[in-house]
């Protein structure tokens, strides 16, 4: 089966793009497969100004998962634009850059810079910062604030595609992802980690410097799913499925709930080969299931009493 797939503008090789924070800018894994044979690579988060992220430790180990508050290190847009982007290969391969800032204004002016390079094929946008205007409230929890960053991405992006993507850390993800919709989202992007947190019984310390991280890993993949699943229900554009992906009937499970494609996260830094190797499986996967194309297939999950 052409395992290609076209969705908010976009075409790509095959549904695997690799997560936002776990693949650097692609480059640091050029050693261990064709980045080319990905369906695509979505950059680490950038911000407008270089940010030297959270103190250590930043990483915590945990059973199925793991904790991070990396608290978006990158080195700001222009030096990205100017130096990285050059050498990734955006030719070959869709490349997505993941956008973080801390108020409509700022991710307006963020997806301006950006939307002007030829090498990027669509717009993240990362609502899950903390926004101190209204007191320390996530803006991805806040319908209103997703409506509005998404109003302010959209002026800015030209013709590129905006995808949103939505923290889990929510009451009602359907409102959320109706608020992306609505502020004029082509795609969203779901889910981002969930807030967790890891403390050492012994030191009584907590094993994160910033005491709480996001949680990813095979231990989030119900919740993702799940998310997925909702908003898929709720919206009428495509979703990008994310969260515990490790193998390819886990990116079938994604497709069968209605998502056009998937990202693959932290199994990126247990096998550096994982997202390379997942393409391949996923194709002989495809096949041993005599699967005959995506839109046979997506979001044909079965309820029974319900289809
Ligand atoms: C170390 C690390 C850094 C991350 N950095 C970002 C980021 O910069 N922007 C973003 O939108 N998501 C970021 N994420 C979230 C991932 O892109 C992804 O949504 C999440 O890890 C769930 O997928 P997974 O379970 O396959 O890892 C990061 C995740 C990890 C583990």
């Amino acid at each position: 089966m052409d395992l290609s797939v076209r969705f908010a503008g976009l075409e790509l090789k095959n549904p695997v793009l690799t997560a936002s924070g776990t693949f650097g800018f692609g480059l640091e894994f050029s050693g261990f497969g064709n980045l080319a044979a990905l369906g695509g690579i979505v950059a680490k988060g950038l911000s407008l100004k270089p940010r030297e992220g959270n103190p250590m430790p930043r990483i915590a180990e945990t059973p199925c998962g793991m904790l991070n508050a990396i608290g978006i290190q990158n080195p700001g847009a222009e030096v990205f634009v100017s130096k990285i982007l050059p050498a990734m290969p955006w030719k070959e391969t869709a490349v997505v850059a993941n956008l973080y800032a801390c108020g409509p204004d700022e991710f307006g002016e963020l997806a301006g810079v950006l939307a002007a390079e030829e090498g990027i094929a669509a717009l993240e946008v990362n609502v899950s910062c903390p926004n101190v205007s209204q007191g320390g409230s996530l803006f991805g929890a806040d319908p209103r604030q997703i409506a509005l960053v998404t109003e302010a991405v959209k002026k800015r992006a030209g013709s590129k595609p905006v995808w949103v993507k939505l923290s889990p850390n929510v009451t009602d993800i359907a409102v959320c992802a109706r608020a992306a919709e609505q502020g004029g989202a082509d795609a969203l992007s779901l889910i981002n980690t969930l807030t967790g947190m890891a403390v050492d019984a012994r030191t009584r310390r907590p094993r994160l410097a910033n005491v709480v991280g996001g949680l990813s890993g095979p231990a989030v993949k119900p919740v993702a799913l799940r998310c997925v699943h909702q908003a898929v229900q709720a919206v009428g554009i495509p979703v990008v499925g994310i969260g515990g992906i490790t193998c390819a009937e886990d990116v079938l499970e994604f497709i069968l709930v209605g998502a056009h494609a998937v990202q693959v996260g932290t199994a990126n830094f247990l096998r550096p080969d994982f997202a390379f190797r997942l393409v391949d499986e996923l194709a002989a996967l495809v096949e041993q299931w005599g699967i005959s194309s995506w839109e046979e297939y997506r979001g044909s999950l079965e309820i029974p009493g319900k289809n």
